[in-house]
């Protein structure tokens, strides 16, 4: 079987005043195409780092991640930024919209980076899809926090990722641009076959996803799809 996403006993640790502070342990799954996959846990549990090592921007202190069989901890710098470019979509928890460049422009640069033609374009039709299409010219600071969550959705998509991870989507928003952005990345997954991985503390969110996995404090203690021991239950959900 082809996975998307294997990761394998993959922990993170900072030194901290001189001592080793474990954020993350011996955390392992497997995706396969076309999966959706959320992580629930609690604020400070290790979720924010388990997306980042996932999607090649942070590297473990030990274990593996192979993204679409690439094993990232083999890669230099780089090499993890051309593979996050060919195959990955990131949404952040803080948007990280660049703030000199319009909404059009942020959504472009994923793109241009491909070396793609009518890149202006393809944003401009972007945005149209998340509902922006009168906004292409407004700076991150010129629009409310829904709205940069929605730039940041279309950058994602850009890409044409085979993986999208989200951390906390829904996480600034009203109910009403919540279903809309929900709606998207569903749409994404059932359109495109996009592997969709996302943070959420909404569990009627997590409940729409093929397979929740909750961590408490850098450990995987429960795992809908597989369970991790006989003392995790889908209840502990
Ligand atoms: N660069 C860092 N240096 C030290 N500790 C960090 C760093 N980044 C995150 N942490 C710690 O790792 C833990 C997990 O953080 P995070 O993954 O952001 O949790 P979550 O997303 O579940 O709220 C927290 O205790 C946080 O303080
Ligand atoms: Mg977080």
């Amino acid at each position: 079987m082809f996975f998307v996403l294997k990761v394998e006993n993959l922990t993170k640790s900072y030194s901290s005043g001189g001592r080793a502070l474990t954020v993350l342990e011996s955390v392992s799954f497997e995706l396969t195409a076309g999966d959706t996959f959320s992580i629930v846990g609690p604020s400070g549990s290790g979720k924010t780092t388990l997306l980042g090592l996932c999607a090649g921007l942070d590297r473990a202190t030990s274990g593996s991640v192979w993204l679409n069989g690439v094993q990232l901890d083999t890669l230099s710098e780089d090499q993890r930024a051309a593979v996050r470019n060919q195959y990955v979509g990131f949404i952040f928890q803080n948007f990280q919209l660049l703030p000199t460049l319009t909404a059009l422009e942020n959504v472009q640069v994923p793109l241009e980076l491909r070396g793609e033609k009518g890149s202006a374009r393809a944003a401009q039709e972007l945005l149209a899809r998340v509902g922006l299409a009168g906004r292409g010219h407004h700076y991150p600071t010129q629009l409310s926090g829904g709205e940069q969550q929605r730039v940041s959705l279309a950058r994602a998509f850009a890409n044409r990722p085979t993986i999208l991870f989200a951390d906390e989507p829904t996480g600034n928003l009203d109910a009403e641009t919540s279903a809309t952005v929900v709606d998207l990345l569903f749409e994404l997954n059932r359109e495109a076959g996009t592997t969709l991985v996302l943070v959420t503390h909404d569990l009627e969110l997590a409940a729409k996803t093929q397979r929740v996995v909750r961590i408490k404090g850098g450990t995987m203690i429960s795992d809908s799809g597989t369970p991790v021991s006989s003392a995790a239950s889908s209840s502990a959900l």
